[in-house]
């Protein structure tokens, strides 16, 4: 495995961790013996054969062809992994991906239709419902779009669909037309599916080595690989929970990570957040939010814990100049990062606060599978350690029945 978890400044006496391991294991079981609704996700790595992820990359292949522009719609767990990948890792030339359906701008949409016009365009409808508010009504006005600029065939050629593959609005309309349509697993939900065509799709279009994230994960999809220290983690978590610190907030000393982080904040918001209970999750960048939030951290009401993920090879370094001003002259902004993180780490364990750390080496696509699985698994036990399904996400339903209920009057 790529990561590295250090858990000594947790502040927690090691006893405790110890005596929670038997109920972490149980639940780690019951993840993997399928009885459990929606956790295909926790064997769904290994099933990708060589067959199932050459059908992705060669749709992504004639994708990059044939467009300038992949615009994928979707929101929650239908983007937000994708976006999260895309933006870690370097980008490759070629074709664009470009995210929209995640929020309701007018402004957002014109300044896309403006960066499109003129140039070669496919869609991506992502939703496992097929009926979210934010995708569909996007859908509605690309499709309008493409309709005028490709005709009726060519947007069919051009729309991409990930759904699941029973009747929903999205399938039936993009049965009807003819679109490519890619199945999501009736067993995974949204915030655990980036390693499904939901995020793999816009991933490999975006010319990442989906076959390597894939293996990357699948080595992980063992329960051998979270046995015995294995989900100190998730119980690290529950642990400081139960002492108060109901805030995690995840910190990147690298802004390539903040999407990142956006994903973390849904994947542990939407499966703990239910039943009066759940770790509130933030995110911050550093350094930028250390000259905002870093008086908070250092000295405010200590209602929280840090989990830091840092990478030891950044993808790039700069030198500052000899002119500079001592005593930065002459070193690498990596070098000064590197001080920064451990600064923060000394200062922050001084004032008390429990902190995990989490490095990886690099960010590739290994890496990468890598950490979306570990998180996933990490998410669900201590969901089910904390006493709730972290697969649902029924709270989700009452503002979406009261929006509807205003857009039917409009
Ligand atoms: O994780 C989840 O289940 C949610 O965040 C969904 O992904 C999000 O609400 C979008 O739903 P859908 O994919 O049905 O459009």
């Amino acid at each position: 495995m790529n990561l590295n978890i250090e858990l000594k400044n947790s502040r927690l006496e090691q006893a405790a961790v110890e005596a929670r391991r038997g109920e972490a294991q149980q639940a780690l079981a019951k993840l993997f013996s399928g009885q459990l609704d929606f956790t295909g996700w926790v064997k769904d790595p290994l099933r990708y054969d060589e067959a199932k992820i050459k059908a992705l990359t060669d749709t992504a292949a004639e994708i990059r062809a044939k467009c300038d522009y992949f615009i994928v719609l979707g929101v929650g767990g239908s983007f937000m992994g994708a976006k999260a990948v895309i933006d870690m890792l370097p980008e490759e030339d070629g074709t664009k991906v470009l995210f929209a359906g995640y929020n309701f701008s007018g402004r957002y949409l014109k300044e896309l239709m403006k960066t499109i016009e003129g140039r070669e365009i496919a869609i991506c409808v992502i939703s496992k419902s097929g009926s979210t508010t934010e995708t569909l009504s996007a859908y509605g006005i690309f499709k309008e779009i493409m309709l005028e600029k490709y005709g009726k065939e060519e947007t069919a050629k051009r729309t991409y669909v990930v759904t699941e593959t029973r009747s929903n609005y999205l399938f039936d309309q993009a049965s009807e037309e003819g679109c490519t349509i890619f199945d999501l697993a009736v067993d995974i939900g949204g915030r655990y599916s980036v390693l499904t065509p939901v995020g793999l799709l816009p991933i490999a279009v975006a010319g990442i080595d989906i076959g390597a994230m894939l293996r990357g994960a699948a080595a992980l999809a063992s329960q051998e690989t979270f046995a015995g220290t294995g989900l100190d983690y998730a119980i690290t978590r529950q642990l400081l929970s139960g002492q108060g610190k109901k805030t995690e907030i995840f910190e990147f000393f690298d802004p390539y990570l903040a999407y990142f982080g956006e994903w973390l904040k849904q994947l542990f918001g939407e499966s703990e957040g239910k039943d009066g209970k759940g770790i509130f999750p933030v995110s911050l960048m550093f350094s930028r939010d250390l000259h905002s939030m870093g008086q908070f951290l250092q000295q405010g009401t200590p209602l929280f814990f840090e989990t830091f993920l840092t990478v030891d090879e950044p993808a790039d370094d700069v030198a500052i100049p000899d002119t500079a001003m001592p005593p930065f002259a002459g070193k690498t902004i990596q070098q000064i990062n590197e001080c920064a993180e451990k600064g923060v780490l000394d200062a922050h364990v001084a004032a008390g606060t429990p902190v995990v750390s989490i490095r990886v080496p690099r960010l590739d696509a290994t890496t990468t599978g890598q950490l979306i699985y570990w998180f996933e698994m990490q998410c669900a036990v201590s969901g089910l350690l904390s006493g709730v399904d972290p697969f649902n996400q029924p709270g989700v339903e009452a503002y979406k029945k009261e929006m509807r209920g205003y857009i039917n009057k409009l």
